[in-house]
């Protein structure tokens, strides 16, 4: 198939590593997946990302380059000549597409405006496929309603398969992202001013606590927080902590918070934690995770 992925190149650190690429990669190809193995992260270099990209777009069989952004986990955001400077890597290998699901748009603290990055980049349009959907925005998780633009001749082809394995996307729910996408933005707006807050308190909260880091996230409603000092540190029970999955299954068991491991981002020691949540249950998380994180022997 024209369009099948032989090789598939997650941008890293943080701008695109949702969990379902690198399976969907594996299926498509294979186990052609490229690890960029940059290391530690640092959320705000985007050279990482465009010397990544030069690793990834020089091997001759990439066929896809995945953005997100702002990003899940991390909320990395890039500024128009950013995304620009990164455009210009990818000008150079014709036969890499760029995908970029931008599904976190609205959701930008501190008055950042969206960059999307077929705007930043018009001359790379034609192998650019841009992806959103409800979502996010519109906290219509579960309705199933995305959307994707791009060149003719790959939506063709995407909708030959799309119409063999999905039946439609149901009429009320489409009728819903209808009237989310086209009606008064307002709420939109008062979200993403309850996620700042909300943000802001996570951020507050986490630097209070001895051997976790936070990064403040430019968007999206995440914590990527950065566990690298309770790496060997010994529970109350006497187990020894040696990775990020075991710290997300110590949180979870003492104090019950729900946290997905750096891991399956390809990226540790860190967990996510959601920002999804009202400001009283955030800083109820806040106190039991101090608590939990300080009845730890650090190593
Ligand atoms: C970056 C990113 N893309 C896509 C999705 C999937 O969204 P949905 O399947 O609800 O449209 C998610 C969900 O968390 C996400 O974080």
């Amino acid at each position: 198939m024209k369009f099948a992925a032989s090789r598939l190149a997650q941008v890293k650190p943080s701008a695109s590593a949702w969990v379902s690429q690198a399976a969907k990669a594996a299926i498509a190809a294979g186990e052609d997946v490229i690890d960029l193995g940059l290391g530690e992260p640092d959320f705000d270099t985007p050279a990482h990302i465009i010397e990544a990209a030069h690793q990834a777009a020089l091997n001759s069989e990439t066929r896809w380059i995945m953005l997100n952004l702002p990003s899940n986990p991390a909320g990395a955001v890039y500024s128009n000549a950013e995304l620009r400077a990164l455009g210009a890597v990818l000008a150079k290998h014709p036969d890499v597409l760029i995908l970029s699901d931008e599904i976190y748009e609205h959701i930008l603290f501190d008055g950042r405006k969206f960059q999307s990055f077929a705007v930043a980049n018009p001359s790379l349009k034609d192998r650019t496929l841009t992806v959103n959907g409800v979502s996010k925005a519109y906290a219509m998780t579960g309705w199933r309603i995305g959307y994707c633009a791009g060149p003719q001749a790959l939506i063709a082809t995407m909708t030959k398969v799309q119409s063999q394995i999905c039946s439609g996307a149901c009429a009320i729910a489409q009728a819903a992202a209808a009237v989310a996408l086209s009606g008064p933005q307002d709420d939109v707006r008062r979200f993403c001013a309850a996620f700042e807050e909300r943000r802001n308190l996570v951020v507050d909260r986490i630097a209070l606590i001895d051997g976790l880091t936070l990064d403040p996230p430019g968007g999206a409603f995440y914590g990527f927080i950065g566990s690298a000092a309770l790496i060997g540190a010994k529970t109350p029970s006497g187990e020894i902590l040696s990775n990020d999955a075991e710290i997300t299954a110590y949180i979870l068991s003492a104090p019950s918070i729900a946290a997905v491991p750096g891991s399956a981002y390809e990226l540790s020691p860190f967990f996510r934690i959601s920002t999804a949540a009202s400001m009283d249950l955030l800083s109820t998380a806040m106190d039991r995770l101090g608590a939990a994180v300080s009845k730890l022997t650090l190593a």
